[in-house]
């Protein structure tokens, strides 16, 4: 147990290293820990160890084709501004006979997985994605690290289908009101049911949305926040000097004083529905900031394929002042269930 107890001490965060949990996250946990006769000696002398490898600990390797002796890489799936996504096969579950054995597996990006705080971001990104169980919710599996190469990463479902910027690519004036509202509905359950559970995405945009065979999935929780006193363990991570926010979909608030809110997100989102319906970023992929700042929203027009009762709602969640916007996802949510009205008039006569 005191065996337990010193490799434990190893891996908590001492003081002086508490600004740089990456450090933390990589002390050697393989190192064969010392019988420890006296339990105060042993903690101090456990501190002054963790202190030197703080000092020395090795850069970040290249990835291996098998990460922890288990995940072959396969391809590359994507890349954005932090990570990087691969699929890879569990050699595990294969040799098990797993007919599926494929996984997506994230990594911090080479160049970022330098900074400080890397892996802890990322363990932060899956404990909020792990909250989450909705059928449109991208599904994580597992935290994990590979400690010959020092990269931590995180192993989650395989979407195998069409992100959303890339549908808005092939379809450039934007989805008729059915095929809108296929996509908007299941979106807007999946933001609903992630803010009743304390979790704030902070990264909505059509390329973190994915069209798969099965329904629609929200992912990317890497820049998400929980809503005070939710996983109150979670180191509280300042994601604003990144400065990652995505600026055609960051309201105003987020991109001055980097505060993710329930608001922020419904700005996002609202964007999306916008664009979805148009085919047209709502204020010329301008930054909010800069958008307002030319009143932009003044020249806003309804999208031509969305239904006329949804506009009022949805213009409500674009307003750049968050005392203005909408609150919460619901009024947005009843209005894309509510039968539009030619549907309406069309239900009377029947
Ligand atoms: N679970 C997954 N299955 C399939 N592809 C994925 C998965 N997660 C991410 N991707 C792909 O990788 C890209 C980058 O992933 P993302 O989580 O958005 O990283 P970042 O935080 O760098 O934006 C996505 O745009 C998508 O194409
Ligand atoms: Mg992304």
């Amino acid at each position: 147990m005191s065996d337990l107890n010193a490799a434990l001490d190893d891996i908590l965060i001492g003081e002086d290293a508490a600004s740089n949990l990456t450090c933390s996250a990589f002390a050697e946990v393989n190192e064969a820990p010392r019988p420890q006769p006296n339990k105060g000696k042993a903690r101090n002398r456990s501190r002054s160890r963790s202190r030197s490898k703080a000092k020395s600990v090795a850069p970040v390797g290249e990835l291996p084709d098998v990460l922890a002796g288990r995940y072959r890489l396969e391809r590359l799936l994507g890349a954005g501004g932090m990570g990087a996504v691969y699929r890879a096969r569990d050699l595990l579950h294969e040799q098990f006979g797993e007919p599926d054995p494929y996984l997506a597996l994230k990594v911090m990006s080479e160049a970022f997985s330098e900074t400080p705080d890397a892996s802890a971001l990322l363990y932060s990104e899956f404990a909020l994605s792990r909250r989450l169980r909705h059928p449109n919710i991208v599904r994580v599996y597992s935290f994990e690290v590979d400690t010959q190469c020092r990269r931590a990463f995180i192993t989650m479902e395989l979407m195998r289908g069409l992100a959303l910027d890339r549908l808005l690519c092939e379809r450039p004036t934007g989805l008729p009101w059915n095929e809108l509202c296929d996509v908007v509905r299941p979106l807007l359950d999946a933001l609903a049911y992630s803010h009743a559970q304390g979790v704030l995405h902070g990264d909505l945009k059509p390329s973190n949305v994915m069209l798969c065979d099965d329904g629609v999935r929200l992912f990317d929780f890497g820049l998400s926040q929980a809503e005070e006193g939710i996983l109150t363990g979670l180191p509280q991570l300042s994601r604003s000097r990144f400065n990652a926010w995505t600026p055609s979909y960051a309201a105003p608030e987020l991109l001055e004083e980097g505060v993710v809110s329930v608001s922020s997100d419904l700005y996002a989102v609202a964007c999306v529905i916008y664009e979805l319906a148009s085919g047209k970023h709502p204020f010329r992929r301008l930054p909010a900031t800069q958008a307002r700042n030319e009143r932009l929203d003044h020249q806003l027009q309804a999208p031509r394929n969305l239904a006329k009762h949804c506009w009022p709602v949805l213009r409500k969640a674009l307003a750049f002042d968050p005392s203005v916007r909408l609150t919460t996802v619901s009024p947005l949510r009843d209005v894309f269930r509510e039968p539009s009205s030619w549907l309406k008039r069309w239900l009377c006569r029947a």
